[in-house]
């Protein structure tokens, strides 16, 4: 992880800087000392480049003298308007253009210390790489900015702001190392692995494997798993940060979507494109992220996550279409496709989650519907809730975090299409609003909760570079059911 110091106001030696340039700002602090110091060559490059301020506009300029590499300038817009994720978001993108330098300085100095500290969370976000696997590439292809100063006015204070974001970025880091690793590494056993090294933050760990879940009776986890020579788990995490005193409160919790591989089985996808299918399992990633960062930054709530992890494959043991699975709530699923898995495997980890924790909340996580790609395409994930309070603090929550969710319909009529010739309910319905239709079949494992889901299909890979993510793994979730947390279910 980009390492981050806050200092105050020195300018760097040879490195690049950093300067966070308000709409209509005339040079002040850090700003105008560098200017002075290149002998006004900042100001010149910034009349050249036409450079306003306007938010989200950027300019470089290379070795403008005074021992400087680079000097990046990023638009922050009009002062009275600006928000944290804005300031996140320059942060951001500062540090991509200062890439190439080993250090760097960014000027947080016009900035009160919570948002130099967001600066500097944006920019370790947008400093994330998984090059875990890349062999031979050669040192001047690789970026190579490892410490970034943020030179601030009250440097203690920026950094007591900074710590509880670093632990927020740590999980944002585990979940997209997660969503990155290829199938053959990251099949269900090691990434139950993987949550059980979490108990050195401090959560605790539960791991069943497929003995433990045919005693729990997860007919339609199982089910899909069969046709996998790598065996499921269900992980459960639980982090108690609640004071003493107050332990009895309800946990809120977070469900994930985690097939490590979705090949679709016996109804299986075309071969164009199905290496995508190694991030089904970001729901699952989220989570893990998300409980990884309320440990780490000790937050002060109670909060339960579970994963359901299974490899979906097509072989001779696989389910068939048309076989009949009973789940852990006693309801029988016919599977008519055995592509939409994700469902059969949240509704007994979400049947699960409820009757053993009498949860205040349930908020599932899955990437579960091409469709809702169709419907959002990559900006918003479909939210589909049945407590409108529960919704309106996640559409809240991503608003500040940049973590857009757009709320869809559920209701009666769209319950009716799961209807079964010859089991409670079959597994898919037609293609007319079959994100709707998928939330419904897992809403008829709640019982009734306060539920809200996410489908991020959408949202948990991006093929292009903005401002906090780099192409790649998103850890859409993270930051979004961290916020919500921190926000509504903390003492
Ligand atoms: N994992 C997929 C959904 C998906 C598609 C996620 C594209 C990310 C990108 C899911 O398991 C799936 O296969 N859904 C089917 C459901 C259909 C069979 C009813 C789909 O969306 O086509
Ligand atoms: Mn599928
Ligand atoms: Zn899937």
């Amino acid at each position: 992880m980009l390492e981050i110091v806050f200092v105050k106001h020195a300018l760097p030696g040879s490195a690049g800087l950093g300067l966070l340039i308000g709409e209509g700002e005339s040079p002040s602090g850090i700003w105008q000392e560098a200017d002075e110091a290149t002998g006004g060559a900042i100001g010149r490059a910034l009349r050249v480049a036409e450079f306003t301020g306007k938010k989200a506009q950027s300019a470089v300029l290379l070795a403008p003298g005074a021992g400087l590499s680079r000097v990046a300038a990023v638009g922050t817009g009009k002062a009275a308007e600006r928000t944290r994720l804005e300031i996140e978001e320059a942060g951001g993108t500062a540090a991509a253009m200062l890439g190439r330098d080993e250090t760097a300085a960014l000027a947080a100095d016009g900035l009160a210390p919570e948002l130099a500290a967001a600066a500097a969370l944006g920019a370790v976000l947008r400093s994330y790489r998984f090059d875990r696997y890349r062999t031979t590439e050669k040192p001047d292809e690789k970026p190579r900015l490892r410490k970034l100063s943020v030179l601030s006015m009250e440097p203690a204070k920026a950094e007591a702001a900074y710590a509880p974001m670093r632990a927020v970025a740590e999980g944002v880091f585990l979940t997209r190392d997660l969503v990155s690793e290829p199938a053959n590494v990251l099949n269900p056993a090691e990434m139950a692995k993987r949550c059980e090294a979490l108990e050195r933050s401090g959560l605790k760990v539960e791991v069943f494997g497929p003995k433990e879940l045919r005693k729990l009776g997860f007919g339609a986890l199982l089910g899909v798993a069969q046709g996998s020579a790598n065996e499921p788990r269900m992980v459960v995490m639980e982090w108690q940060g609640a004071a003493p005193g107050r332990r009895k409160k309800k946990p809120v919790a977070f469900i994930g979507k985690g097939v490590t591989f979705d090949t679709g089985g016996i109804s299986i996808k075309p071969a164009s494109g199905m290496e995508d299918m190694k991030w089904d399992m970001a729901g699952a990633g989220a989570v893990i992220g998300l409980m990884r960062a309320l440990a780490e930054r000790k937050a002060k709530t109670h909060a339960v996550g579970l994963v359901g992890l299974v490899e979906n494959m097509p072989s001779d043991r696989a389910q068939r279409p048309g076989d009949v699975v009973k789940t852990a709530s006693g309801q029988t699923v016919e599977v008519i496709n055995t592509d939409a898995e994700g469902r059969l495997v949240l509704a007994d980890v979400l049947w699960y989650c409820q009757d053993r924790f009498d949860p205040q909340c349930m908020v599932d996580l899955a990437t579960l519907t091409g469709a809702i790609i169709v419907g959002l395409g990559h900006e918003y994930a479909g939210l589909f809730s049945n407590d409108d309070a529960l919704a309106e603090r996640l559409g809240k929550a991503g608003l500040q975090t940049g973590e857009r969710v757009w709320r869809m319909p559920l209701g009666e009529a769209y319950d009716k299409e799961l209807r079964s010739e010859i089991a409670d309910m079959k597994n898919v319905t037609g293609r007319p609003g079959s994100s709707i239709t998928a939330a419904q079949f897992l809403q008829r494992f709640v019982n009734g909760k306060p539920w809200a889901h996410l489908d991020i299909a959408g949202m948990a890979w991006t093929t292009k570079d903005a401002a906090l993510v780099p192409k790649g793994a998103s850890a859409f979730g993270v930051r979004l059911l961290d916020r919500l947390v921190a926000d509504n279910f903390a003492e």
